[in-house]
Parts: C-alpha cells; structure tokens; sequence
C-alpha cells in the first residue's frame, strides 16, 4: 500500500490544504493527514482541537488524521509512507519548502516530496490570512470549508 503524508500546521484548515489532501488521495492508497506543532508560529487552536476541525471536513476511509510530537521523517518511517506531499501556492513557498524537502532527504533517503501546483483560486490563500480576515471581522466562508466556519468566528470572537 502506497501512503502519502500530508504534513502541517492546519491552523485552521483551509479549502487549499482540503485541496491538496483530496488530490492526494487520488494519488495514493491511503493519506495521513499529519498535525504538527511548528514552534515559529502562534497558534490559535490546539493540535487536538486542529485535528477535530479536520476531521469534521473529510468524510473518506482512505484518508487519517494523526499528530506526532518528533521529526516529520521519524514518523514517516515507522508508518512506511512513500512520500510527504505539500501544495505549493507561489514562488515565495518555494524557498522554504524546498529546505525542508531537502533535510527530510537527507534525515531519511527514503522519503520523497512530491509538490502539487495549488488551485488558482487558493494562490493567495493561508491559514494567517484567514485568522486575520477573521479578526477584523470579514467574511471566511469562501476560504475554510463551511463544516468549520462557525468554530473559527467564535474562537476568533474569544467565545470558545
Ligand atoms: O503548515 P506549515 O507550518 O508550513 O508546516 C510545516 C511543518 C509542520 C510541516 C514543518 O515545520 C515540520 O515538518 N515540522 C516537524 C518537525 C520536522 O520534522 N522538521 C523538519 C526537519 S528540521
């Protein structure tokens, strides 16, 4: 069985990562879905409470949801993923993304990153994008998936 990994901070999810995990589920058997804390951003929900938003929007057998508290490559070995797969939007992820494609290589030889081309439409989109249209009172519901929309304003509102 061929597993991919879809690695990030998911905070929160937005309809681009959706994207990105649907398309590889078309690609391999089975996709994790890996939440993970990245200690240079301030986020807005747990990784426990990122995870249940997650789940709320993906109803496919063939695609998990997990966290890990190590190296990214650590658990791709113990589960025996072929490949981490991560959207790219413009040339500005390039640079980052490409490093970490990179060290994960050299962390473990046997992993590949496979990069798909985001969505025209989701080019500009980002889960910091979506925190601050949220916090200064906008409109999110054509960046998240509708299943989240309502936790996200409330939390952004300090109700929940
Ligand atoms: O959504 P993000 O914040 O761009 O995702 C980055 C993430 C979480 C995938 C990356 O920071 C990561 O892989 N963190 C886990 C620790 C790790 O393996 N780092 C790479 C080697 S230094």
């Amino acid at each position: 069985m061929r597993i991919a990994i879809c690695p990030g901070s998911f905070d929160p999810v937005t309809l681009g990562h959706l994207d990105i995990i649907e398309r590889a589920s078309e690609l391999f058997d089975k996709v994790i879905v890996l939440v993970l804390s990245n200690s240079a951003k301030n986020s807005m929900f747990t990784v426990e409470e990122r995870m249940g938003l997650i789940k709320k929007c993906i109803n496919n057998p063939d695609i998990e949801v997990d966290t890990y508290d190590g190296l990214l490559v650590d658990y791709a070995e113990q589960k025996g993923a072929a490949a981490i797969v991560k959207g790219l939007r413009a040339m500005s992820d390039f640079d980052y993304e490409f490093q970490l494609a990179l060290i994960n290589k050299s962390l473990y030889p046997k992993i590949e990153t496979v990069f798909l081309a985001a969505k025209g439409e989701n080019m500009f989109l980002s889960s910091s994008m979506v925190k601050e249209v949220c916090s200064l009172n906008g409109d999110i519901s054509s960046y998240v998936p509708k299943e989240i929309v309502k936790d996200i304003n409330l939390r952004c509102k300090g109700e929940k």
